[in-house]
Formats: structure tokens, sequence, C-alpha cells
């Protein structure tokens, strides 16, 4: 049987309770010294990404050798898409080798939905266009109920460039579904269209922002785009929506500080403030491999 996932409004709230508990199995697993499980022995994985990665494709294929599944990874500049292959004629070529998961990233939003359509493999959506990237999400939320015992009534801020960003996207759907309230702080040329139809609330400053917050979410400023002037200069937006240690002073107490990586470091968030405790991006990694795990064994399951 195939099992997609592309989207975070595709789950429910007991699928991703389900995923979310069994990745502390699977983080407890590959805490010991002896990281090899043999749950998804005699299946094969492979990660076609058409957009750099590190985190999300390495983590997919250290999560699925983790669980003893046979692992290939594929980019487009070693690949036959240099030759013209098209999207679909790829993807066939994939299933047609017996894949039972392809994790694909694409720069073009609906890309993983398409090719679901024309594989038996499970498909599983790393990140697509300014769509969803809804494995970031399910990280995201593993590590604030690690942190915290539960999502349900955590207040979230989002900063920064939220417009372009898949991750908000997938976190805004994810975190509400599950019972946190979420906001978004974000320039308004970097506010989606119909930001106000989503289960967020939008912050007009700072303190709105930070003020009783849990969790702040740091968002990559995407500085290939400010040739289209949304923002006068990364001095400027620092200087207003910058993630400072003053800012944080102003959340609840125990706070956690979020980035998905990677960040640019001194204009969307601090240095010191990225350094410290309280930031959690490199637990947010680990819980990356955990809950990719969990998500190969739901979408491998009954193949
Ligand atoms: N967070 C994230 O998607 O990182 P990569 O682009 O390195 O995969």
């Amino acid at each position: 049987m195939k099992r997609d996932f592309l989207t975070m409004e595709q789950v429910d709230v007991a699928d991703i309770t389900q995923l979310l508990k069994r990745a502390e199995f699977m983080e407890s697993s590959i805490s010991g010294q002896d990281k090899s499980l043999d749950i998804l022995k005699g299946k094969s994985i492979v990660t076609l990404f058409y957009e750099n990665s590190t985190r999300t494709r390495c983590s997919f294929e250290l999560a699925g050798k983790y669980l003893g599944a046979q692992c290939v990874g594929i980019t487009t500049s070693g690949s036959s898409v240099k030759k013209g292959e098209s999207l679909i004629d790829t993807a066939i070529t994939l299933d047609s080798m017996k894949a039972d998961a392809i994790v694909i990233r694409h720069s073009v939003a609906g890309a993983p939905a398409l090719i679901a359509k024309h594989v038996k493999a499970s498909v599983i959506n790393g990140g697509d266009g300014m769509h969803a990237h809804p494995t970031q999400a399910l990280l995201d939320m593993y590590t604030m109920q690690k942190t915290f015992g539960t999502l349900k009534g955590l207040e979230v801020a989002i900063i920064g460039d939220v417009k372009h960003s898949r991750v908000a996207q997938s976190n805004i759907v994810g975190l509400s579904k599950m019972g946190a309230k979420v906001k978004i702080f974000a320039p308004a040329t970097l506010r989606p269209h119909g930001i106000e139809n989503q289960p967020c609330a939008v912050c007009r400053n700072a303190e709105e922002a930070f003020r009783g917050s849990d969790v702040i979410m740091g968002l990559r400023i995407q500085l290939e785009r400010q040739q289209k002037g949304l923002f006068p200069s990364a001095e400027e937006y620092n200087r207003f929506y910058g993630i400072t240690a003053e800012r944080m002073a102003m959340c609840n107490k125990g706070a956690i500080v979020m980035h998905p990586g990677p960040a640019n470091r001194g204009i969307e968030i601090d240095c010191d403030v990225l350094d410290s405790p309280m930031c959690l991006k490199d637990y947010q990694v680990t819980s990356g491999v955990a809950t990719r795990m969990a998500l190969l064994e739901w979408a491998t399951a009954g193949r």
C-alpha cells in the first residue's frame, strides 16, 4: 500500500500524535552506541533533490540507513535530468527500480503531488517551492513537544520571511491543528497574501511577537530575493525584526528559539542568541533524523 506525505493539511491529529510518539522511540534508538534497527530491512528509499539541501536530504538518508533500508540519493546535477529528462519520467524510472519511498525536493509547488500520481512508491515532500515543508514542521513540533511536554496552548511566534517560507506555511497548519497558538511577525512585503485567513494572528510590532511567547521561530531571510527590494537593507531588517537577546527577555520564562537553518547570522538572528542554550537549532537536526525515521516507517508500512 502506498502512503504519501505531501502536506500538513493531509494528516490529522491522530496521525501527527502517532508519528511524534514513534519518533521518541527512534530518538532513543539513535542515542545509543548501535543505531541500527531492521524495521525497514529489504526496503529501498530514494532521495531525489532538485534543490540544495544539507539537513533534509542527509537526515532522510541516515534515517533510512538506521532503519536497515537501502538508501540512494540523487541530485539533478549528477542525473539524467541534466540531459533533459522530465520530472515524471525521472520519477517513473526510480519507481521501476522498485523504490518503496521517494523523497523529493523541488522548486515548483506541487511537484511532489504530481509525481505521487504517477508512481507506486510512497512519495514524501522534502520541500516544494514556497508551498510546503511538512517534514520540517513535524520535526519542529517534535522539538517543541519534547521541550514543553505538549503542543496544546503553546504560544509560537514565527518571525521573518513568512511569504516565501514553506517552513512557516507547514508549521502554521500543523501547530494550529495540534492546539498551539501561532502568531507571525514580518514586514508587510514579506507577509503572504491571505494570511488573515490562516489560523494565526498577525503581530504589528516586536513586542506583540515576543511578549508571552514560548517559542520564537526565526526564518531565513532569503537574500537572493533582496534585489526585489522587499526590505531596505539587512541592517535595517535586523533592527526591526531581528531576534535579539533583548527581545527574547520579553518571552515567557523558559522560552526557546528555533531556526530551520541555514541561518544568516546577525541578520534574522543575533549570534549570541543563535549560539545560546535557549536556541535548539542543533536539537532540531537530531529531531529531524528521529521524525524522518518514524515517517519512513509510516510511509512504507504495509508495502
Ligand atoms: N531546514 C532545511 O530544509 O534545511 P536544508 O535546506 O539544509 O535541507
